[in-house]
Order: structure tokens, then C-alpha cells, then sequence
């Protein structure tokens, strides 16, 4: 078999706030010998280098989102990426069908009390955490129960990272997503 005609156009990475996609995505980047593009960078790059908080401050969520959406356009374009994705890029079924046509999403998961270790010390990076204070935990569950059918359905492979190390991670992902053999856009219509 050839394993490059199984090769998925891009990888993308969709999941919770600290499911890891940025260090699993610089990772996979690597070993794939892929670009790594992240769309919450690209949300940046275009507002002049403003930080994610002081946008979602100034113009409010759906502005965010909008040029989130604008982010995930220009990156879907693209081939041979490891593309990571902000935790609510799901959230908008336009972005979902998107990304899923630009290659072989994968879920990116993590026990909530995991999320909460990992973004408790930057909660105030990450607007929709920040304020949540000592109900971090019940917050993250909220929101995973809201958003976990938008990853459902996002998903083409679920990958869980709560208890090993991104390298072991990086292995599982790189070897499931050469398996998957995800129709090709043209396929999919
Ligand atoms: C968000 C997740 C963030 C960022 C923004 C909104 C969300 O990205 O896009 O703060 O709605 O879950 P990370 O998942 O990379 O933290």
C-alpha cells in the first residue's frame, strides 16, 4: 500500500482549553516535517499583534469569532499543515465543515480536572476562564457538557491527552491519523 495516498491533506487539531493541541501541534509539525499554523495566532497576527483577551475586551466575543472564522478560511487553504484550532472554533457548524474538509480532524481530549491544571496558572489568558476564580472545575464542566457534541461532531479521531507524556501523544496521533482514511473533500460532496 502506498502511504502516502493515505496522507490526509492537513491535520487539524480541535479540543478543550489545555487539551494540548499547541504542544501536541508543534510536535506532530515536526515529526510530519509539516508547517504548524494556529489559528488563534493568525487571530493575532491580523489585529496588529493584540492579545486574545484585550479583543474579546474591546470589540466582544462574536467579533472574536468572526475573525476567528476569517482565521480558519485563510489556514484551510493550505496543505501539508498540522493546523490548531481555539477551543471554540467548534462552535460555529460553518467552521466545522471547513476544517473537516481541509483534512483529518482530530479531538484532542483531557479529563476536566487535567484542563483545570493546566490552565488554572494563565486563567486570565483565556477570556471565557478568566473570572471563574475557585469554581474553575464546575465552570470547565459547564462548558465541556455545552461543547462536547460540537467536538462529536467536529471529530473525525479522538485522541486523549491526560496521562502521557506529548510525545507518546504525538506517536498515537501521527499513527492514527496515517490509519484514518478520511474521504477527500471531493469525496465528501
Ligand atoms: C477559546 C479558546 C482559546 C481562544 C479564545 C477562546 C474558547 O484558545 O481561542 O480564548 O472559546 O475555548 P485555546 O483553546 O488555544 O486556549
Amino acid at each position: 500500500m502506498n502511504r502516502s495516498s493515505l496522507s490526509p491533506r492537513n491535520v487539524v487539531l480541535v479540543g478543550f482549553m489545555g487539551s494540548g493541541k499547541s504542544t501536541i501541534g508543534r510536535g506532530l509539525a515536526r515529526r510530519l516535517g509539516w508547517r504548524f499554523v494556529d489559528t488563534d495566532e493568525m487571530v493575532r497576527r491580523a489585529a496588529a499583534g493584540r492579545d486574545i483577551p484585550s479583543l474579546f475586551r474591546d470589540e466582544g466575543e462574536a467579533a472574536f469569532r468572526d475573525r476567528e472564522s476569517r482565521a480558519i478560511c485563510e489556514a484551510v487553504e493550505g496543505k501539508g499543515q498540522v493546523i490548531a484550532t481555539g477551543g471554540g472554533a467548534v462552535l460555529r457548524p460553518e467552521n466545522v465543515a471547513r476544517l473537516r474538509a481541509a483534512g483529518t480532524v482530530v479531538w484532542l481530549t483531557a479529563r476536566p480536572e487535567v484542563v483545570v491544571a493546566r490552565t488554572a496558572w494563565r486563567a486570565n489568558d483565556r477570556p471565557l476562564l478568566a473570572g471563574a476564580g475557585d469554581d474553575l472545575l464546575t465552570h470547565v464542566l459547564q462548558m465541556l457538557g455545552e461543547r462536547g457534541p460540537c467536538y462529536q461532531d467536529a471529530a473525525h479521531l479522538i485522541v486523549d491527552t491526560s496521562d502521557r507524556p506529548p510525545h507518546a501523544i504525538v506517536e498515537e496521533v501521527h499513527r492514527k491519523t496515517l490509519r484514518a482514511r478520511v474521504p477527500t473533500a471531493e469525496e465528501q460532496r
